[in-house]
């Protein structure tokens, strides 16, 4: 197994590309089985969340090449339904196929994703949704068995909490349902947005994208006619060089993000005392004289990220002052806390708030453990402002969505390296 080695205390600076968002790469990617033909995609992330969703669309029929940096699929092959525990359990997200193969073929059976390291996770909003738009589901070994033979039906759907997969589940089903579907409390996040713009290219009619009421026209079973489609840049990933540069105080450019994505965050920076530019497609953020303690609960878009509250604890940790976090998603995500408290990072935790006595300059390296992808991406955080090495093991939480990671941070002067582990 890999892990990274982080020798802190470097300066960093310069600019980096920020690569395709893998949230909203996963359901696009998906939704092409809705397509009637080869579609071209362009800013796909190099990340292992994606290749697995390739691999399952390949098992369920799908054919794809990748070629400068475009990847040509064609779903129009699938003749399978079955989306096998073997590969959901190795990423939730998988159940992103449930929508789009029930609304084509009718049926399909998806393995029922667990609960995982941040939460329960439940996927109880995405099955009523469709039962809702008359699709019979059991739940059998494991298996969500999904049937509605004559096609879904268009349906008034409102969902009691904002989920961002559920929201994307149903925006595809009902796309070639019969009839329309009105999605009430939908989420609005820029991942959602970019999947109905794809899907209004290709011919859906879909009202109140960004907004909180989707209307969608189904196609009556008639597969899309898909253009060519881009992804939008990540900006969790983007949110994350800013917190490295925050971390370390340093001058630090992201390229290619849309700045709007990011105004929850850009205004925590801001709340800490560091200065924001802002250009059409570039962030800088530049050091602050005294990095003040910030007061974050997490929410859904526009709101606070979730996945960034990780990250942010770890620049909590230099602030002066006593800074309050408040995880109001998922009620599990938290375990970097004691990693980061074993780095010396003075952090207690009351059920789903934690405080953060800033220690600046008191970090030291050791080795740590990454337990879930954005609380790896807080451990690298920490490691670039700690004493000495720190060493981050089981990294492949991090490969999930992370591209290239440390290639990035070295670019902008980090000493980190991966290697392998010595049995
Ligand atoms: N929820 C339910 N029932 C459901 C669905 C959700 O109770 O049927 C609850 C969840 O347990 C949670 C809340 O609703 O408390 C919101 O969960 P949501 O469904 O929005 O999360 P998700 O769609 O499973 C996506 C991202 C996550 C991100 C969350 C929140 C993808 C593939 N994943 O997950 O990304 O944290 O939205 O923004 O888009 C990550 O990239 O590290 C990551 C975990």
């Amino acid at each position: 197994m890999e892990y990274l080695k982080v020798i802190g205390k470097k300066n960093l600076k310069g600019s980096v590309k920020i690569s395709g968002a893998k949230n909203a790469a996963l359901p696009l990617l998906a939704s092409t089985i809705l397509s009637s033909r080869k579609i071209d995609i362009s800013n796909l992330p190099d990340v292992v969340d994606i290749n697995t969703l390739l691999k399952l669309l390949e098992m369920l029929g799908s054919t794809y090449n990748k070629k400068n940096g475009i990847l040509t699929i064609d779903s129009t092959t699938i003749n399978q339904t079955k989306a096998t525990y073997d590969i959901v359990k190795t990423m939730r997200a998988s159940i992103l196929v449930l929508g789009p193969l029930l609304a084509r073929f009718g049926h399909c059976e998806v393995s029922l994703p667990g609960g995982c390291a941040i939460g329960q996770r439940p996927v109880d909003l995405h099955l009523k949704a469709l039962e809702q738009m008359g699709a019979i589901i059991e739940i059998k070994n494991g298996y969500i068995d999904a049937k509605a033979p004559n096609g879904l039906k268009g349906a008034t759907i409102v969902f009691d909490k904002i989920t961002v997969t559920g929201t994307e589940n149903i925006v595809m089903a009902a796309a070639l349902a019969h009839g329309e579907t009105t999605i009430i409390n939908a989420a609005k996040e820029p991942e959602v947005v970019n999947l109905c713009d794809v899907l209004k290219d290709a011919g859906v009619q879909i009202e109140g994208i960004g907004t909180n009421t989707i209307k969608i026209v189904g196609s009556n079973q008639k597969l899309l006619d898909f253009k060519e489609f881009t992804i939008i840049p990540d900006r969790i990933e983007a949110g994350t060089y800013l917190c490295a540069g925050a971390i370390t105080n340093s001058i630090l450019k992201v390229d290619n993000v849309i700045p709007e994505h990011l105004e929850a965050v850009i205004a925590k920076f801001e709340e800490m005392g560091y200065n924001i530019l802002k250009e059409k497609l570039s962030i800088t953020i530049l050091p602050a004289n005294k990095i003040k303690p910030i007061h974050i609960t997490t929410t859904e878009y526009p709101g606070f990220p979730t996945d960034m509250q990780a990250q942010f604890m770890a620049v909590a940790t230099m602030a002066e002052g006593v800074s309050i976090i408040d995880e109001k998603l998922f009620e599990n995500r938290f375990m970097h806390v004691s990693e980061l408290t074993r780095m010396g990072a003075d952090i207690t935790l009351n059920g789903t708030v934690a405080t953060i006595q800033g220690t600046p300059k008191k970090l030291f390296g050791t080795d740590v453990m990454a337990t879930d992808l954005r609380a790896s991406s807080a451990l690298v955080l920490a490691g670039l402002v700690a004493n000495g090495e720190t060493n981050i093991h089981r990294i492949y939480h991090l490969d999930r969505g992370y591209d290239k990671l440390e290639v990035k941070l070295q670019t902008l002067g980090a000493n980190i390296t991966r290697d392998e582990e010595k049995k």
